[in-house]
């Protein structure tokens, strides 16, 4: 039976044409013998706005320039049914090409994208949609909330303190001085940011104010961790299964060749970068091991669905301690979570088939 995917992206978030340029990428490889769909972008600025289909499937980086949603299209919106939801454009007064959708597809990353807030609008338009649930994107998008959540289901991660809105505001010498029983250097960053946005490394202890402030201009709430020295960062892709435990692939290796070994934001994103994606990570078989382990106790234990990115430290003598979980991580077709799939035999058309069916398979309501 073929169904309609909704497929969301853009949003008024720092990684706007990122969004839009995955939602090329899923479209062009989306299997069309099984789903039509209808794309709906989010303008910068946060207007729903209906976008043709074939602007989404050209959207690339041409000339160096990223892809974004025309804010002028016309409104397009959701209309909760006895039994799901329709989509549709809106023209002048009326309402135009409603369709019923099956399954909605968010490719978006960070807040209002992968934090729950839009999870939490398909559960109340009653959509089935791909990845993690309300709670489980809450937390794993909340750098604080999540680390908690390491250490109730006793996963390795490393020290860190927590600087609340109202600790700061209160009295930040006593932050400061919780910060100084961390070794220095620290990575002060925004509980809830994302592509390394915000985050500063600070090596001496008169920094640290002006790297807070810099990561509260990005989310009031913020966290310090310890630097975590001499070690390798290893991702490893988890995919939810229709019939048994969640699978984790080979892992792979981010390698950026600097000094700090820090993963910034113009290592991420722009072109000729000091950095390589290793794929799979040379690393021996039974840290591999450890690695694959820990990313499915980590997706099982914070009540992952679907799709994580489980990002670790390694360190030399073959620990592995958590970094974070990413619910909805990079994902076009040449991202680290599509690669590491791509290099375990499921190729980008076959790893979207497989969200939307997991998505799909899932009841509604609370589960
Ligand atoms: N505690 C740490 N020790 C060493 N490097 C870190 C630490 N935290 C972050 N980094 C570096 O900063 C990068 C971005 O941090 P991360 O917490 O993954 O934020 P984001 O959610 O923006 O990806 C990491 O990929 C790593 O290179
Ligand atoms: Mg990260």
């Amino acid at each position: 039976m073929r169904r309609r995917v909704l497929l969301v992206f853009g949003g008024d978030s720092s990684e706007h044409e990122v969004s839009c340029l995955t939602a090329g990428s899923v479209l062009r490889a989306l299997d069309r013998d099984r789903f039509d769909v209808t794309c709906v972008g989010i303008a910068k600025g946060g207007r729903w706005v209906a976008v043709d289909e074939a602007v989404v499937r050209s959207y690339r980086i041409v000339d160096d320039t990223l892809p974004t949603v025309e804010g002028s299209l016309s409104d397009a919106v959701l209309i909760r049914t006895v039994s799901g939801a329709d989509v549709a454009r809106v023209d002048g007064d009326t309402l135009v090409d409603r369709t019923p959708v099956d399954v909605a597809f968010a490719l978006l990353h960070g807040p209002f994208g992968e934090d729950g807030t839009i999870q939490g609008l398909f559960e109340m338009m009653g959509v089935r949609y791909v990845g993690a649930g309300v709670l489980s994107s809450a937390v794993c998008q909340d750098k604080g909330a999540m680390k908690q959540q390491f250490a109730v289901h006793d996963l390795p991660t490393g020290p860190y303190v927590i600087v609340t809105d109202a600790q700061w505001t209160a009295d930040p010498d006593a932050c400061l001085s919780r910060i100084g029983t961390l070794a220095a250097p620290w990575f002060v960053k925004p509980a809830r940011g994302g592509s390394s946005m915000g985050i500063t490394r600070v090596t001496s202890t008169q920094d640290l104010p002006a790297a807070i402030a810099e990561a509260r201009d990005f989310d009031p709430n913020v966290i310090v961790e310890q630097g975590i020295m001499g070690a390798r960062e290893i991702e490893c892709a988890v995919l939810g299964s229709l019939d048994g435990p969640p699978v984790a692939s080979l892992p792979g290796e981010i390698d950026v060749h600097t000094e700090s070994r820090f993963y910034d934001f113009a290592t991420k994103y722009l072109p000729d970068q000091p950095v390589t994606l290793d794929i799979p990570a040379d690393l021996p078989d039974a840290v591999i091991e450890c690695v694959r382990e820990l990313a499915v106790r980590a997706f099982v234990a914070l009540g992952v669905e679907g799709l994580a990115r489980v990002d670790t430290f390694v360190f030399p003598d073959g620990t592995v301690i958590l970094n974070e979980l990413n619910t909805m991580p990079g994902f076009t077709s040449t991202s680290m979570y599509p690669k590491l799939w791509e290099a375990a035999g499921v190729a980008y058309t076959e790893l979207v088939t497989r969200l939307l069916d997991l998505a799909l398979a899932r009841p509604l309501g609370l589960r």
